[in-house]
């Protein structure tokens, strides 16, 4: 396990999905569908997944099209859809949930509204956020500089990436929601450790593979920013982009802490 692993509250995320019987599960902003795989894993029982997103990049077009396929023949489906107008009857889900992808909205409050909208009286809301300050390691840090300076790239190409949320703005949106038997759980360590063949290498955030991708999701970033008509703005992000290769060389990298948020509706 990495290390911190046991001190930090990534097993009790888990012990409480382990808890939650999800029904008809969506999942908004699903990307590749990596929050479906977690859930599949460690609820206690789901009839079905829908996961949406908008797909405004081309890399979450990718990856929700290479999705399909990895879930084929498993009770999971995929829409493009905007989240701002959900296609689906009021109170058809029994479980609603977003990983990751709050800071990724334009409007956060439509999208939230309307996953209330579709989710039952009664229902599990779920939101995992990672957020942006708090006591992080070096390799955290280093994470999140990266992070923040690829929502840059995105911002330039008319993508919505905000920067990543406090802890206080995230408890703030979770508390407009107005949940029941709300719980919240802070962790240094992704849920998905526990599943995880390669999670020996992350006790040194400095592994060969964790630098590896690092640097690539760097360089291939870099790239979509080549056609860029303003040299200096290009160029500006490049040589950050350089900066923070050599940051993460001297610190490593691992994700950042993160929310978990579990209540009814
Ligand atoms: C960081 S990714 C999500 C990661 C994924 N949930 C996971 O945990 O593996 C954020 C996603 O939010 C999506 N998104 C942003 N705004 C959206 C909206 N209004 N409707 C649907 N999807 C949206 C983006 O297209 C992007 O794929």
């Amino acid at each position: 396990m990495p290390k911190g692993f046991a001190a930090s509250n990534a097993g009790k995320i888990a012990k409480r999905l382990g808890s939650v019987s999800g029904g008809k599960v969506l999942d908004v902003g699903t990307a590749g569908g990596g929050f479906i795989d977690t859930l599949m894993r460690t609820l206690k029982s789901y009839d079905s997944f829908v996961g949406v997103d908008y797909c405004a990049s081309s890399t979450s077009k990718a990856e929700m099209e290479s999705a399909k396929k990895r879930f084929e023949g498993k009770p999971v489906r995929f829409f493009e859809m905007n989240a701002e107008d959900l296609k689906f009857e009021n109170a058809s889900f029994d479980t609603a949930c977003m990983s990751h992808s709050l800071h990724h909205l334009a409007k956060i409050d439509r999208v939230l509204a309307e996953m209330k909208r579709v989710l039952k009286s009664g229902g599990n809301f779920i939101l995992q956020e990672c957020y942006c300050d708090g006591d992080q390691t070096e390799a955290q840090k280093a994470d999140e500089l990266e992070h923040e300076w690829e929502a840059r790239i995105d911002s330039l190409l008319g993508v919505t990436h905000n920067k990543t949320l406090t802890k206080q703005r995230i408890m703030d949106i979770a508390g407009s929601l107005k949940l029941s038997e709300l719980e919240v759980f802070d962790s240094a360590h992704p849920i998905d450790c526990l599943f995880c063949k390669r999670r020996n290498e992350c006790k040194d955030p400095k592994n060969q593979a964790t630098l590896h991708n690092s640097i690539k999701d760097i360089d291939d970033a870099a790239k979509r920013i080549e056609n860029q008509s303003d040299p200096e703005i290009r160029n500006r992000l490049i040589e950050e982009g350089k900066r923070i290769k050599e940051t993460i060389e001297a610190s490593g990298s691992a994700p950042a802490s993160y929310l978990f948020i579990i209540g009814r509706t």
